[in-house]
């Protein structure tokens, strides 16, 4: 296992651009300066996930994630941070150097890592066997031409063959040097009781599964053989990489037609997938045989809110899978079904048709869901007044999840009208359905928040920064939650500029020499810290501070050279290219000089304010980056919150942006902390002295309560005069 090194490290962070790196994953839709889109972590009807191409992130306003590029693979491919590098670098096409891993560097790479390589490996191995060797090629590749698959089809889906031996994967890839315990761990061999380790598929065509970023996580295996008492298809078990409720089978493949032609088509097996595709039609994905799961539908939602599901007309199945569909109904997804002529699946179908019959049938045949499950439900059930009212019930129910109002009046109407049954009674049945969950939903939300707002605190970082000199235990007691929490804003307002303006010359600083030099932001508030005392009483916000601290230190004054440089060569070029339009345009000498002048100045401020803003967002973006989880997340955060000052505006013009105002915000920040500490200390005065029984110990007591009230009322007197007077 190797390493990557350092600056290509800073490359890939430097290249992902977070639009193109959310947008293989979301649809986004431009709005004003940023993009958004539904948001991929959580369940979600209405778009709160927001992409801002200028601050390089992206973040869900509804459920708190997101992040730098890095992070929001991370999190949406369950990547850890050196696996979410290497997957934006083949993105990004840029090479990887790397060194050979120490021994310690060796522990670490994941669990993970190792199962998709086997996977990968048992991919390829299964494509050699189908078309490179004598069985592969008798048996499986003869299977897929007999079903008419082509060689195009065969590649894009990747179709394999296993060969027929105990044995044959599990040998292969123990000699190229992949583990036994990940082929078991995948659930590609299997391991007996007797520990005896022997491989799952044998004699099967495969089937790959891709997750939506196209890695192998799973295997179908399709058995050849005619005998009943054989499984026909073999799956992967779920593992570490694999779980089954979130992967829909061509996904990979069909995501981007399924954006471009705004509609989705579900399916039940691989060949259904891989003949429809076959006859052009590629918005197509397969549930693999099960129902439906929430977290399949969400999948599907990213990119589209139209669905149509294909059934084959057999009667018993669609009943058994009309609930399914209930839960793509309360997605908010509008919902068409496609019913099959007799005896045809979706495979048959496309194999007997020419693409564009197949096309016009698709566009000719589609009913709205609603009206299918009613005249499925409907049918025989004239005379059986019992069998009727549970129908009504039923279809009334799949009416009330609809999340949109108007959709569902609509429905109401037209079910009353061919259910013949007053709108009425239809519309309060509905309501009551749509108020029961209502209900239900508001308990679950609430549990939920209760046990969000604990977690953060007691959350374990997976990674520790190299800087970190914080000892965690001492944050993790109850007392100190109780603390923690009361100064968190104090501390994270102080930490938020930090992150957005650290490295700003703040103000002059004298040292012993009497010499005076530019002090940073970063610098002042350390220097306020340590002159006071002052710790960071909650975890993430001391190592946050402390890998800020490190960032300013490490390798600034060299990338500050290295910008300096390429801005430079941007102001020759501007100033070069100014200057050959002035000489074409300008109509004498005097004129050429006043637009000479005019040209500089508008080269410096250029290079001036394009310095500041990297100078400004040095640590923030560093840190949207680092490798330990809890301070790109309180990055995140941070950077992502919405600030009342950040930005007055009058009617006449823009005036006083935050960073305009630091000198007066940031001292104030320090102080309203420290203010806070001095409050925190009073109450602990306080209660000590109600309980304290010693008469002497008491009177001491008051006597320290006493100087800190004094302070406080300096403190109280200071924040009087420094609060920012809001601006008529
Ligand atoms: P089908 O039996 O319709 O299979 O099951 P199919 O994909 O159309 O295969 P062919 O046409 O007979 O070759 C539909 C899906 O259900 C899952 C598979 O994902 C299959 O594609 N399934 C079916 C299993 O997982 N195990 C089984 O034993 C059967
Ligand atoms: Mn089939």
């Amino acid at each position: 296992m190797k390493k990557i090194d350092r600056e290509t490290v800073q490359k890939i962070l430097d290249t992902a651009n977070i639009v193109d790196v959310v947008s293989d994953f979301v649809h986004l839709k431009r709005r004003g300066a940023n993009y958004i889109g539904l948001c991929p972590f959580h369940n979600e009807r209405t778009p709160s996930f927001s992409v801002s191409k200028a601050k390089n992130i992206c973040k869900c306003f509804s459920c708190g994630k997101g992040g730098s590029p890095v992070n929001f693979i991370m999190e949406h491919e369950q990547l850890s941070f050196n696996e979410a590098l290497r997957f934006l670098a083949k993105k990004y096409n840029i090479e990887i150097k790397e060194h050979e891993m120490s021994d310690k560097e060796r522990e670490e790479a994941t669990e993970r890592e190792s199962m998709l390589a086997a996977n990968e490996f048992a991919l390829n191995h299964f494509e050699h066997n189908l078309n490179e060797t004598p069985d592969g090629q008798a048996i499986g590749l003869s299977y897929f031409r007999e079903r008419g698959i082509n060689d195009v089809s065969i590649k894009r889906f990747r179709l394999g063959y296993s060969i027929d031996s105990r044995d044959d994967l599990l040998k292969t890839a123990t000699n190229k040097g992949y583990k036994e315990k990940y082929l078991v761990d995948t659930g590609l061999c299997i391991k007996n009781d007797a520990g005896k380790v022997y491989d799952r598929f044998k004699g099967r065509v495969m089937y790959p599964v891709f997750s939506i970023s196209g890695k192998v996580v799973a295997f179908g295996g399709r058995t050849l053989r005619k005998d009943k008492d054989v499984a026909k298809y073999v799956n992967s078990p779920e593992s570490l990489i694999y779980r089954k409720s979130y992967e829909l089978y061509g996904l990979y493949q069909a995501k981007q037609a399924i954006v471009k032609k705004d509609k989705c088509i579900l399916v039940e097996g691989y060949m259904d997938v891989i003949s429809m595709y076959q006859s052009g039609i590629e918005n197509v994905v397969a549930s693999s045989g099960t129902s439906l799961t929430e977290g399949q539908i969400r999948m599907i939602h990213r990119f589209t809110e139209n669905v149509t599901v294909i059934y084959d007309s057999d009667p018993a199945g669609i009943k058994a899978s009309l609930r399914g569909i209930d839960m793509l109904l309360a997605e908010g997804l509008n919902i068409k079904v496609l019913l099959l002529p007799d005896g045809d699946d979706p495979d048959s179908f496309a194999q007997s048709h020419t693409s564009s019959e197949l096309e016009e049938y698709l566009a000719t045949h589609e009913t709205d869901f609603i009206s299918f499950k009613t005249s499925i439900l409907m049918q025989g059930a004239e005379n059986d007044p019992v069998q009727r009212s549970r129908a009504i019930a039923d279809i009334v129910r799949s009416i009330s999840v609809i999340p949109n109002e108007l959709t569902r009046t609509i429905y109401i109407k037209e079910c009353s009208r061919s259910l013949e049954i007053d709108e009425k009674v239809l519309t309060r049945q509905v309501a009551k359905y749509v108020a029961e969950r209502r209900e239900k939903d508001a308990t679950t939300q609430q549990r939920q928040q209760a046990a969000e707002t604990i977690e953060p605190l007691l959350q374990e970082s997976t990674e520790v920064h190299s800087t970190q000199v914080v000892d965690k235990s001492n944050y993790l007691s109850t007392s100190s939650v109780d603390k923690a929490r009361y100064f968190a804003p104090y501390e994270r307002e102080t930490l938020r500029y930090v992150l957005k303006y650290g490295m700003l010359d703040f103000c002059s600083a004298v040292d012993d020499e009497g010499n005076t030099a530019p002090m940073k932001v970063i610098d002042y508030i350390a220097s306020e810290l340590i002159n006071d005392g002052m710790k960071f009483t909650n975890y993430d916000c001391a190592i946050t501070f402390d890998a800020a601290v490190g960032v300013s230190q490490a390798s600034w004054a060299e990338d500050l050279e290295k910008y300096k440089a390429q801005l430079l060569i941007k102001r020759e070029k501007n100033i070069a290219e100014g200057e050959e339009l002035i000489r074409q345009t300008a109509l004498d000498l005097a004129d050429i000089k006043v637009k000479e002048t005019q040209l500089i100045e508008k080269c410096d401020n250029a290079y001036n304010s394009e310095l500041t803003h990297y100078t400004a967002l040095y640590i923030e973006r560093a840190l949207l980056s680092d490798p330990d989880d809890v301070v790109r997340r309180l990055a995140t955060d941070l950077v992502s919150e919405k600030h009342v000052l950040s930005k007055v505006h009058t009617k006449y013009a823009q005036i006083a942006t935050e960073q305009d105002q630091l000198d007066e915000l940031i001292p104030k920040a320090v102080f309203g902390w420290k203010n806070a500490i001095i409050e925190w200390s009073i109450k602990e005065l306080i209660a000590k002295i109600s309980t304290t029984t010693d008469a002497e110990q008491q009177r001491e007591l008051i006597i320290r309560l006493q100087e800190k009230k004094n302070l406080k009322k300096d403190f109280d007197k200071y924040l009087g005069e420094r609060v920012v007077a809001p601006r008529k």
